[in-house]
């Protein structure tokens, strides 16, 4: 498997790619992958030549100093785990934070139409510019024909759709359904942090969201608010951050339900000091 961590060596090897006119694909991670991770490298390798994962834990989008600190960084297993789904078609990109932000290491400023004021945006200041510029440059760099993103971030994946929209990127972003444990808790990162009994009580998300999605035929978006809201409350281990019920596409919450609009829940919640987050389609 090729490896490469500086921008002079990768930008040559794509080059090389190119030139053999090679489809390339996008895997954008911060590493400590897992199966959710390893669905989106296998989709793009069903649909490209080579597939380029990123593994970069971006200081930039992470507002608590903790969080990026704690990030679990384990590269050579992510390699190991790359090799049991492709040994030839996987390039790993994993860039030092002084190579890839070149000694300045801050975000962009970027208008999203204001996708980037919803939800995650409320809660993680400056998260989506940080996200903004570093898959921007990771499209610079490797210039994909196709770019994969999991619904798991379901609002970052609509802001890297408008990014390509805004700045005409000319890539094809795919959008990868959530992968889940058996339990049906989100495979994320972050679960591997989470201690035994909140690892237990984490499935009670998808639960509720899934309550929430037979509510939902029936009653309105402030009702199935108030209803998740109330289950939280209960809940002595689950702290509940937000839930909202969205426009899927413009993010902004539902006040009255159209028959033609699509709609999904979004949560987050607190495990002990560990944040999840989940989303499901209501319609
Ligand atoms: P990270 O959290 O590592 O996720 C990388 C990609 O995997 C994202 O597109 C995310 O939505 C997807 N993913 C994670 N868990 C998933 C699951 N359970 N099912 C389906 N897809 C899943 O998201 C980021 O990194 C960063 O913000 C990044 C885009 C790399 C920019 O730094």
């Amino acid at each position: 498997m090729e490896f490469y961590s500086e921008k002079q060596q990768i930008t040559a090897a794509i080059d090389a790619l190119k030139t053999k006119g090679l489809t390339l694909g996008l895997v954008p991670t911060m590493g400590a992958l897992h199966e959710g991770h390893l669905q989106l490298v296998k989709k793009a390798l069903d649909n490209n030549d080579k597939v380029i994962v990123s593994i970069f834990v971006n200081p930039t989008q992470f507002d608590n100093k903790e969080d990026l600190e704690k990030y679990p960084r384990t590269l050579e297993r992510d390699m190991d785990l790359l090799k049991t789904v492709s040994k030839n078609n996987i390039i790993v990109y994993a860039p030092t934070v002084d190579d890839i932000y070149e000694g300045k290491t801050v975000s962009q400023n970027f208008d999203f139409d204001g996708l980037e004021f919803e939800m995650e945006g409320k809660f993680r200041n400056g998260h989506f510019d940080g996200v903004g510029t570093i898959v921007k440059r990771f499209f610079d760099i490797v210039k994909p024909h196709n770019a994969y993103f999991g619904e798991k971030d379901f609002q970052q994946l609509q802001i890297i759709k408008k990014l390509v929209d805004k700045f005409h990127i000319p890539v094809n972003v795919v959008g990868c359904k959530i992968h889940r444990e058996p339990s049906g808790l989100a495979m994320s990162s972050r679960n591997t942090r989470l201690k035994p009994e909140y690892k237990e009580a984490a499935p009670f998300i998808y639960k509720t969201l899934i309550a929430a999605k037979k509510h939902f035929g029936t009653n309105s978006a402030n009702e199935v608010v108030k209803w998740v809201a109330n289950r939280f409350s209960m809940h002595n281990l689950l702290e509940l951050e937000y839930i909202i019920i969205a426009d899927a596409e413009t993010l902004k919450p539902v006040k009255r339900k159209s028959s033609k609009k699509s709609y999904r829940a979004f949560i987050a919640v607190y495990a002990d000091d560990i944040r999840l987050i989940d989303n499901i389609a209501l319609n």
